[in-house]
């Protein structure tokens, strides 16, 4: 499971590299971040606990994988660069399902890639 993990790492970073020059900060694309995310992810990764009757797969199996060394909520995560991001979401991650290009785009992840930035910067900030 590690070696797993240290590969999508090692992937993320070369694509870092490699997608240089990264694109400008626009407010536009943070905004669109934003309602894409609460469309496609914050059914299951969203930040209403469990008191409130509801299952949240993902906030709640990533807490259980961190055990609060990394935030359970993705919003809270500075760590998920863009190409870090695609790697898990076109790929899929044990009990998430990979997302295709027809269902979430490259645009799609760009901009929520804009949007994690923003909101981890919001949460370090507080
Ligand atoms: C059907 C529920 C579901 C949806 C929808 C979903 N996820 Fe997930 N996601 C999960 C689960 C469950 C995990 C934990 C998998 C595991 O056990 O490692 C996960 C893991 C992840 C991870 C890996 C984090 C890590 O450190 O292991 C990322 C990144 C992620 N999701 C981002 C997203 C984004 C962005 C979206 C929206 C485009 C999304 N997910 C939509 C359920 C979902």
């Amino acid at each position: 499971m590690n070696i797993r993990k240290c590969t999508v790492g090692f992937a993320g970073a070369a694509g870092l590299i490699l997608s240089a020059p990264v694109l400008a900060h626009d407010a536009g694309a943070i905004a669109r971040g934003k309602t894409v995310f609460e469309l496609r992810c914050a059914p299951c990764h969203g930040a209403e606990t469990v008191a409130r009757g509801r299952a949240l797969p993902g906030t709640d199996a990533l807490r259980i994988k961190y055990q609060g060394k990394l935030p359970a909520l993705i919003e809270h995560r500075s760590d998920l660069t863009e190409p870090v991001l695609k790697t898990y979401l076109r790929r899929g991650s044990w009990s998430m399902p990979p997302f295709r290009k027809s269902e979430l785009s490259d645009r799609d992840i760009t901009d929520i890639a804009e949007y994690l930035e923003e909101s981890s910067r919001k949460e370090a900030t507080k």
